[in-house]
């Protein structure tokens, strides 16, 4: 196996080059280039790095992402970074959050303990839909099986999703965690201990709805999978229980303002005003007229999310806001991707067009940056990020 360091690059624009695109064609130009430029072969298998100073190993739903980008140009490689991606899958089912190491040139098998939100059934789909390859399905759809039983077996309880560690969540640091964690936030980097070194104990868990819509929406996915393979049993059960976590979600989160809140491991809601309030948007959980309030009073409203370069992770009416602090304010592309898809499931064209401009003012004005300034724009974080490429996949649709 060759070294992924002595492979030879495709050129790469500079974050200077993509300060100066114009238009959403170079928008997505940009965005072909950069997912090729970090894709690696590692234990001989061909995936893309998030990023290639911060992030140079597999993570599993920056592959989701990647894969549901790739698709528009480049069928293959999406299908390898979900079929790499399912090849690191523990013995239990369990996929792990990151995987595919190389450590000065040696790769390394090691995998973390924890996964991430479940966004592979969606990725699989959204890649078949283009595809139409019923081998690549049928070649996953067992793997994938796995990994909702155990996801069912360690994760469900009282039919919602329970994360067990803030990194599991994908928003590390997010201020859902702050009345969890016994580790200070200024101390957040502690917190991996217990994501890779075994017998750490992990110390927190919420029950998590951006989480579990993620999952409410793979399970339908895996029944339309099911479906597609003639599978009519398999794709009546995800179905129905598609339904059930999309119930379970109402009775468990549901407040009487009508929005949905995640919960502590003590069963107390978490008040403050994030992104994943729009989260069940995204699998068609609220009802229209909740859509309706969610949007007009909360999205639209410039005092909460709707800033020049929405949306900020967290509320900016809330005293926690930090328009820089790592998932505590700013604006990450993949976010706003799920909060889009969920304005036209509801049928907000009008706003998912303005927040997709809003979205690619911050890529032209600062390249694919891993998150953005909501009210400034400015690119923070890790470069030639990997999955700020989704502001192509919002551009390009299905
Ligand atoms: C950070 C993000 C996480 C992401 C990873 C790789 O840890 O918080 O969601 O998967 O970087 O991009």
């Amino acid at each position: 196996m060759h070294s992924d360091r002595r492979r030879k690059r495709h050129p790469l624009l500079s974050e200077k080059e993509a300060i100066t695109l114009h238009g959403k064609e170079e928008v997505v130009k940009a965005a072909k280039a950069l997912l090729r430029h970090n894709r690696r072969t590692v234990c001989g298998y061909t995936f893309t790095i998030p990023s290639p100073h911060e992030y140079r190993h597999q993570w599993l739903w920056d592959s989701c992402f990647h894969a549901i980008v790739l698709r528009h140009f480049d069928i293959t490689a999406a299908e390898n970074e979900l079929i790499s991606l399912m090849a690191s899958q523990h013995k239990s089912g369990m996929v792990p959050h990151e995987s595919k190491y190389t450590l000065l040139g040696a790769e390394l098998p090691y995998t973390s303990r924890i996964t991430q939100p479940p966004l592979i059934a969606r990725a699989v789909l959204d890649v078949y839909s283009k595809s139409r390859n019923k081998k690549f399905l049928m070649d996953i759809f067992p793997r994938l099986q796995l990994y909702h039983h155990w996801l069912e077996d360690k994760r469900e309880v009282d039919d919602v999703l329970k994360v067990i560690d803030s990194n599991e969540s994908g928003e590390d640091n997010s201020v859902l965690w702050d009345d969890e964690f016994t580790i200070p936030t200024h101390m957040t980097y502690l917190r991996w201990l217990t994501t890779y070194v075994p017998f750490v104990p992990q110390k927190a868990a919420i029950k998590s709805v951006k989480s579990t819509a993620i999952y409410a929406d793979a399970l339908h996915c895996m029944a339309e999978i099911a479906k597609a393979l003639g599978m009519r049993e398999f794709s009546s059960y995800y179905k129905e229980k598609s339904e059930a976590v999309a119930a379970a979600m109402a009775a468990v989160f549901k407040l009487k303002d009508g929005m949905y809140y995640s919960r502590t491991n003590k069963d107390r809601p978490i008040l403050y005003k994030t992104n994943s309030l729009f989260a069940p948007m995204f699998a068609g959980i609220v009802s229209k007229k909740e859509a309706k309030e969610l949007v007009e009073k909360h999205l639209l409203n410039e005092n909460e999310f709707w800033t020049e370069f929405a949306i900020p992770t967290v509320a900016i009416s809330e005293p926690k806001f930090s328009a820089k602090g790592y998932w505590r304010g700013p604006m990450w592309v993949n976010i706003n991707w799920m909060l889009h898809r969920g304005l036209l499931r509801y049928g907000f064209k009008d706003v998912a067009r303005q927040l997709l401009q809003k979205t690619i003012a911050a890529v032209k004005k600062s390249g694919f940056r891993e998150y953005y300034n909501p009210l400034t724009g400015e690119g923070l974080g890790a470069t030639h990020f990997g999955w700020s490429t989704l502001v192509a996949d919002m551009i390009l649709k299905k």
